[in-house]
């Protein structure tokens, strides 16, 4: 098989002419001979002055590309898509698939024997994920590190849970508009990832669960000079990869998978992270069971105090002794005999694991922040295939809860009257937002946790029943169903509830339900009419998402994307 240079020839008819091209274009950069006889290593550069979560993969391209010269390979860094989540119209979730897109095609395109994937905003690493999946070329994952925590007032701050809190402490009318113009100095204070076990973090723990970055690698705060060494081991790790052989489906196995859906639940993680892992999984043809990921949540404890299940941030996880202590702490319920990007299995990163006297971020099973684990999985005649629930950021007292729904058509409508004085709405209503999944949004975005009406949050209420076919901010908290699938603008169950409706939450039993006998709602469905067309539908990248995203309870990858391309686009 053709390495480095020779690899993937741009097509001329004559494969002798193409690489005597390819040569010569390269040498306009100053190369020799020698260096482009060295294996390749190629280098995702995913910054952009709109990503400041990826701020740092400047100085970490450099180090990559020192740790690859050392061990005897050519780096070549390319740059490709980069999302952050505040600059993403529609959503991040609306572009994912578009970096999936790019980052696998290019890196197939390219002559390179190993790739090294640089992200870490939310969507990116899952998106380099996907892309690196389908090609299946040597990879291996360097995360761009949590940023360090803010101050205010004496207060510990972290982007982005308290950007939610004191937001709404400002709708409550408890803080000014002055304080929220300082606040947007002091919540991001530094490059790097959201720093609290958001969606983020979350796939970061579960990249390193999986096996596809180096020990410790998803912790390292961005701004220390460790992240910087992690990035030179990462570049000296590819060269090995490339030289052995280890592919990305050697690694992400189904075991591996397991094991890093164990880890989501024992983290206490974003709900995001089983959407992200079961659209990786989804490109490898293995199939994420949900019945299974449910009993993992009642084995698997929350071991980790991280905001906003918990107290702590991601610096804190990290200097209590990171991914190889947690690992550690929950070895039993592993299969450590899975294989790294290391060259090693597991068991090997998990023989790393320091022991901190006195922390408490890190708990033992004696410990643990919460017996059963952070994420359940309903059902119900409102999910028949599926909804989330994120247990450890719910009010215990509503997770058995009935209710009369108040429903919102779209986010637009949702805007429109949720703070309206005379809006009819009562704490222990059920509020319900529908065509926000994957299509009726479109891109599923992060509208989930619903705001509480103004008036009530006024009246002191913290948290109430929601539920959507949308996602959330793997930092938000409340007693809130998401991922609801189908969701309503495919003809879901969600798009007949209406306004006076009871529905009721069973977290026990698992269920979410709508309290409407079997000949009324089959009434409903036949008056049902989908929702009208996007502006734009007709052409473009809007189509193709239109087309071939799948529901939630497939990844939203697009259905010809998936292992064998089989088409059930939702
Ligand atoms: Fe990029 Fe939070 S916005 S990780």
């Amino acid at each position: 098989m053709a390495t480095g240079l020779r690899k993937g020839l741009a097509t001329y008819g004559d494969a002798g002419f193409s690489l005597f091209l390819r040569r010569a274009f390269l040498k306009a950069m100053g190369y020799t001979d020698a260096a482009l006889d060295r294996p390749i290593i190629g280098i995702t550069d995913t910054f952009s002055d709109f990503n400041p979560c990826h701020g740092n993969v400047p100085d970490l391209i450099v180090a990559v590309k020192r740790g690859v010269l050392l061990a005897g390979g050519m780096p070549m860094a390319f740059p490709t898509v980069s999302i952050h989540e505040s600059f993403s119209h529609p959503t991040s979730m609306f572009l994912r698939n578009l970096m999936a897109l790019d980052t696998e095609e290019m890196v197939r395109a390219q002559p390179m024997d190993a790739v090294v994937l640089i992200g870490g905003c939310d969507k990116t690493l899952p998106a380099q994920l996907m892309g690196a999946a389908s090609v299946n070329l040597p990879a291996i994952v360097l995360p761009t590190g949590p940023m360090l925590v803010g101050h205010h007032k004496g207060e510990v701050l972290g982007a982005c849970t308290d950007c939610r809190r004191l937001w709404a402490e400002y709708r409550a009318g408890r803080i000014d508009e002055a304080e929220t113009d300082l606040l947007t100095d002091r919540l991001a204070p530094t490059k790097g990832t959201c720093m609290v076990m958001g969606t983020a973090s979350t796939i970061a723990c579960m990249v390193e669960a999986i096996g596809m970055c180096l020990p410790g690698a998803a912790s390292i705060p961005a701004t220390h000079a460790d992240r910087i060494r992690a990035a030179e081991a990462s570049g000296a790790a590819a060269v090995a990869l490339a030289k052995s052989g280890r592919k990305p489906s050697d690694i992400m196995t189904k075991a591996a998978f397991r094991n890093a859906l164990t880890v989501l639940q024992a983290i206490g993680g974003s709900t995001n992270g089983l959407i992200h892992f079961t659209a990786i999984a989804g490109r490898l043809g293995i199939d994420i069971d949900m019945a299974e990921f449910d009993r993992l949540g009642l084995e698997v404890p929350v071991l980790v105090d991280l905001k906003p299940s918990g107290d702590h941030y991601m610096e804190h996880f990290h200097w209590a002794g990171a991914m190889p202590k947690l690992l550690k702490e929950i070895a039993d319920l592993l299969d450590t005999s899975a294989l790294t990007v290391t060259g090693g299995t597991l068991a090997d990163n998990i023989a790393l694991a320091e022991d901190v006297p006195g922390q408490t971020v890190i708990r033992t099973r004696a410990t643990a922040i919460a017996e059963g684990g952070g994420l359940a999985v309903l059902g119900g005649n409102l999910a028949p295939d599926g909804a989330l629930l994120k247990r450890s950021a719910a009010t215990p007292a509503l997770m058995q809860h009935e209710g009369r729904a108040v429903v919102f058509d779209g986010l637009e409508d949702m805007a429109a009257r949720l703070d309206d004085p005379e809006l009819d709405v009562t704490a222990d209503d059920v509020l319900v937002l529908r065509n926000a999944g994957p299509k009726g949004a479109p891109g599923m975005p992060e509208a989930g946790y619903i705001p509480i009406p103004r008036k009530l949050a006024r009246a002191g209420v913290k948290d109430m029943v929601r539920i959507s076919d949308a996602r959330m901010s793997g930092t938000a908290f409340g007693t809130i169903v998401l991922h609801i699938a189908p969701e309503a603008a495919v003809g879901g169950p969600l798009g007949l509830v209406k306004t006076g409706d009871r529905i009721r939450l069973d977290a026990a039993a698992r269920r979410i339900d709508l309290l409407v006998d079997g000949a009324e709602l089959a009434a409903r469905r036949t008056a049902w009419t989908p929702p009208p067309a996007h502006p734009g539908a007709e052409r473009g990248y809007l189509r193709l998402y239109l087309d071939q995203v799948t529901q939630a309870d497939q990844g939203c990858d697009f259905a010809f994307c998936r292992a064998g391309g089989a088409s059930t686009a939702g």
